[in-house]
């Protein structure tokens, strides 16, 4: 089995070049995704392991990422709960939404196994047409963040209403979000199961909960996911979108990788998750930038984490749909052109 630069830094293992992947690696700004999605929609995209192996290996070869992910999206394991679940113009809506406890109660509970078939069917496809040149992440929705949506009945920029309903109807809240954290651990063992690498969990929305309250509703349910995946070798990836209010709490949740977002000072998250990998956190609208601010922007994060075996490059949240192709191009490859030794001396572009 061929060691990856992206496991051994999960580990916090030396190796060769610092890892590179970016979180909605395939996606609209990439004209070869937009070719595929012409064709079909998006859940049939998800739906076929097919499309979703194109589509998953796309980036990988036109940018030399480190890491694949697979190309699904958080929301789906939430159909077969007796969600209805549709993608217009962009944005998600499901139905119905979880408005009171008595829906909490209507919602079903089912054999990942059986009812993600279609993921675990992409994963093994995804698997034999990487041949092992890269690592592939499976990922899940935190059960906070799907809760998010769950209540909210689809996108929101604020997601006032899952706030209202903890807090009106705490104990319904925690029922909802075990029944999701047991669905979530075992949807990412049988992702492992079927093959990949490394997992990541999702926790979008974590970020508008006050910090007692996310010690609360969303902390003890990644805590019960990440345990009912635990694997020897297959590191576990915590992504939480305004991270840096909740680190002292992170600093005891057993996993490999904490996931920074763009507001995070990546040398005090270093300094909080002693001895944890890190992935982040380039703020993914500097990619907008010219191409010079994005080669010194990403050699600022080097920079700070030189001599670190334990750092995963990463944007600090998703790529926007519009990003310019190029700067990708120019990321990866100053990424890749960093070495250690390299610290003091200025690079050469
Ligand atoms: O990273 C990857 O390349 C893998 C694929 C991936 C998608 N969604 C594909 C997608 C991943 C890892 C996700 C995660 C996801 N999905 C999250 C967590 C990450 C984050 O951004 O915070 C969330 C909150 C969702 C829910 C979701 N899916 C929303 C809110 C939307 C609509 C907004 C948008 O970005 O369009 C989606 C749709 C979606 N998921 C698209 C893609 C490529 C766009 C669909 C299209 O092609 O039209």
């Amino acid at each position: 089995m061929a060691e990856f630069d992206f496991i051994r830094a999960a580990y916090g293992k030396p190796h060769q070049r610092v890892p590179i992947w970016i979180m909605r690696q395939a996606g609209r700004y990439l004209p070869q995704y937009r070719a595929v999605r012409e064709k079909v929609s998006f859940l049939e995209l998800c739906r076929s392991p097919e499309l979703m192996a194109t589509v998953t290996k796309q980036p990988i070869d036109i940018f030399g990422f480190d890491a694949a992910i697979m190309f699904s999206d958080i929301l789906l394991p939430l159909e077969p709960m007796g969600i209805k679940l549709a993608y217009e113009n962009g944005g998600p809506t499901l139905s119905p939404a979880v408005q009171n406890p008595d829906d909490v109660k209507r919602l079903e509970t089912y054999d990942p196994a059986e009812e993600m078939a279609h993921v675990l069917a992409g994963i093994r496809e995804i698997k034999t047409r990487l041949d092992d040149v890269v690592p592939l992440i499976g990922f899940a929705g935190s059960p906070f963040t799907l809760a998010c949506y769950l209540v909210e009945g689809g996108g929101s920029w604020q997601f006032y209403e899952i706030k209202r309903f903890i807090y009106k109807h705490p104990r319904a809240a925690t029922h909802l979000l075990e029944h999701l954290a047991e669905l979530t651990g075992r949807y990412l063992k049988e992702q492992i199961n079927a093959g990949v690498n490394a997992v990541q969990l999702f926790d979008s929305w974590g970020g508008i909960l006050p910090p007692d309250a996310y010690r609360e509703f969303s902390l003890p349910y990644i805590k019960t996911a990440f345990e009912i995946c635990k694997t020897e070798g297959i590191p576990r990836i915590l992504y939480l979108n305004n991270s840096a209010p909740y680190l002292k709490l992170l600093a005891d949740l057993d996993c490999e990788v904490v996931s920074v977002d763009w507001r995070t000072d990546l040398l005090e998250a270093a300094g909080i998750l002693d001895g944890r990998a890190l992935q982040g956190n380039l703020d993914p609208h500097l990619l907008f930038a010219p191409p010079e601010t994005v080669y010194q922007q990403a050699v600022r994060i080097l920079e700070d984490m030189a001599g670190k075996d334990n750092f995963i490059f990463n944007l600090g949240h998703g790529i926007l749909p519009e990003t310019p192709v190029d700067n990708v191009h120019l990321l990866v490859n100053t990424v890749h052109s960093f070495t250690w030794t390299e610290k003091t001396t200025p690079l050469k572009k």
